[in-house]
């Protein structure tokens, strides 16, 4: 690509790019959670994550280097080679996993990487899950050969994995993150920052945020599990969201209008569309303008006094700026526009760590083991899809509904999200993959999530039963239904009432 001639080489490049990519992008996860303990698991999963949102921060500055070096593009899209090179000679000293080798009945090799991989205590164990879950494997392999839709919906386990998974990843793409990213450039504006070097640092700034994301998630998410993190994940972009889709509102609704002596100012470069108009015009009706496309140009005095509505090209932006008044093509000044940019911050920050991260490392180990690469194959391409109609419809939803109305519904969807992750996906924290099965096996809608909940519910039901009346421990009445009420353990229950019946033996006796 960095010596094509003409566009069809970039295109075929580009071909050859996502195809690897693509390949890459779901092999490198099934290796990871294939030859990774699962104490640290997500961890190493979310490390994934992080080098993929820091790479791309890298790349932003590596973009920025050669905005100025000659034959730019060529430069932006030759240097990725080299990581592309160095990672294909680190991956030849990689082992390989230990269950593709036990599946190929190299069982020797695969003992020998695990022993490498696991403290030497729990070597034994893993090998012997490893051999139990081939072995079913095979067996199941035996009955039918082909893997078919049919057949992965028909399997309880594999089709509860996939309602978690493949949801997951399409409202990944439902909470609306390109579309807030979209907006980035026009909520820098808002907030009154509207230079020309923005674009370059706002991309530095949002990619960088959201690598800090990835980060977090490593920490977090093998201490808190993966659900709780998607709820808080949920909770923050529902906020931001809501924050965003009411700032917009405002400034829709408030924004300064067009003052005629301050166009005239500007006479030679008068929107066309005000020139002809007698109506009073607001700097939003101004930037909806279009044939030419038209600005504003901010007072000199305060940008949310009436400003100038011009024609929209780089000759008049810098006219506008050598004047020392603001320039907005994207959003109108406003009072509230710094709330914008914090909305879009806390969007990030909360999306990246949970939503960016989360659904990946739960495809990575949800599916029953001999189903995972067709099934996280299904759910990433399921993302993609989702992708495509988010990036396909939100621009005519903005023009049919306008931003504050598109926000909302991006909010609304991140409600059915959250009722969404608390029924239907399950905290695979720390589980053995082959303990997930069956998890997944027994319950289908699950609204655990909270560790410390969960447990208190388990020990009171212990107690549920409070017997009122007595009861007849090995002949004898005894009444014990006080003691429980007043938070009795269950082993100081059983001594008591042990002691109770001995003490009943023996008065008999006596
Ligand atoms: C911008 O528009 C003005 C008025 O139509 C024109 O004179 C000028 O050449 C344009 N500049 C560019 C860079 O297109």
């Amino acid at each position: 690509m960095a010596s094509a001639r003409n566009p069809t080489y970039l295109i075929v490049g580009r071909v050859f790019v996502g195809l690897g990519v693509g390949m890459a992008s779901m092999t490198s996860l099934l290796y990871i959670s294939e030859a990774s303990p699962a104490r640290i698991r997500g961890a190493l999963v979310s490390t994934n994550g992080f080098l993929i949102t820091g790479g791309q921060f890298l790349s932003n500055l590596i973009n920025l280097a050669f905005t100025k070096a000659p034959g730019t593009w060529r430069w932006m899209l030759g240097v990725a080679a080299l990581p592309a090179l160095v990672q294909f000679v680190l991956m030849l000293l990689l082992p390989e996993s230990p269950r593709w080798l036990y599946r190929k009945r190299r069982e020797e090799e695969a003992g020998a990487i695990l022993r490498k991989i696991y403290p030497a205590t729990e070597v034994e164990g893993e090998i012997r899950a490893l051999r139990e879950s081939v072995e079913a494997e095979i067996r199941e392999e035996g009955s039918s050969e082909k893997i078919n839709l049919i057949k992965l919906l028909k399997t309880k386990t594999v089709r509860r994995g996939l309602i978690a998974g493949v949801g997951l990843q399409v409202f990944q793409q439902f909470v609306g993150i390109n579309t807030v990213m979209y907006y980035s450039p026009t909520i820098v504006q808002l907030a009154g920052f509207a230079s020309n070097q923005t674009a370059l640092a706002l991309s530095l700034v949002t990619s960088g945020l959201n690598a800090l994301g990835s980060i977090v998630s490593i920490y977090f998410i093998d201490r808190t599990g993966r659900k709780k993190l998607l709820i808080i994940s949920l909770c923050g972009v529902i906020l931001s969201l809501g924050l965003l889709s009411a700032v917009f509102h405002e400034t829709t609704s408030n924004s300064p209008s067009i003052s005629r002596q301050e166009t005239a100012h500007f006479a030679a470069y008068t929107c066309p569309d005000y020139a002809s108009t007698s109506s009073t015009w607001d700097c939003m009706k101004c930037l909806k303008a279009s044939s030419p496309d038209c600005g504003f140009c901010a007072s000199a005095a305060d940008k949310l006094f009436p400003g100038a509505c011009l024609i929209s090209n780089s000759t008049v932006k810098d006219m506008c700026h050598g004047e020392n008044r603001l320039w907005y093509t994207r959003g109108c000044p406003s009072r509230f526009g710094w709330m914008a940019l914090i909305g879009l911050a806390l969007y990030i920050i909360f999306f990246s760590p949970g939503m960016g991260t989360v659904p990946w490392i739960v495809n990575s180990e949800i599916y029953p083991l001999r189903f995972r690469g067709v099934c996280g194959g299904i759910a990433a391409t399921a993302n993609w899809i989702s992708n495509l109609i988010v990036a396909q419809s939100f621009l005519s939803l903005t023009e049919a509904i306008g931003t504050s109305w598109t926000f909302l519904i991006f909010g609304l969807i991140s409600v059915v999200a959250l009722f969404f992750v608390l029924m239907c996906v399950p905290e695979t924290k720390g589980l053995p993959i082959e303990e997930v099965e069956k998890m997944l096996e027994k319950t289908a809608v699950r609204f655990r999530f909270w560790r410390k909940g969960a447990d208190e519910r388990k020990n009171s039901n212990v107690f549920q039963p409070a017997v009122k009346e007595p009861v007849l421990v090995a002949g004898f009445n005894v009444t014990w239904a006080p003691v429980t009420e007043n938070g009795f353990s269950c082993t100081s229950l059983m001594k008591l009432m042990s002691q109770r019946a001995k003490f009943s033996l023996t008065n008999i006796d006596r």
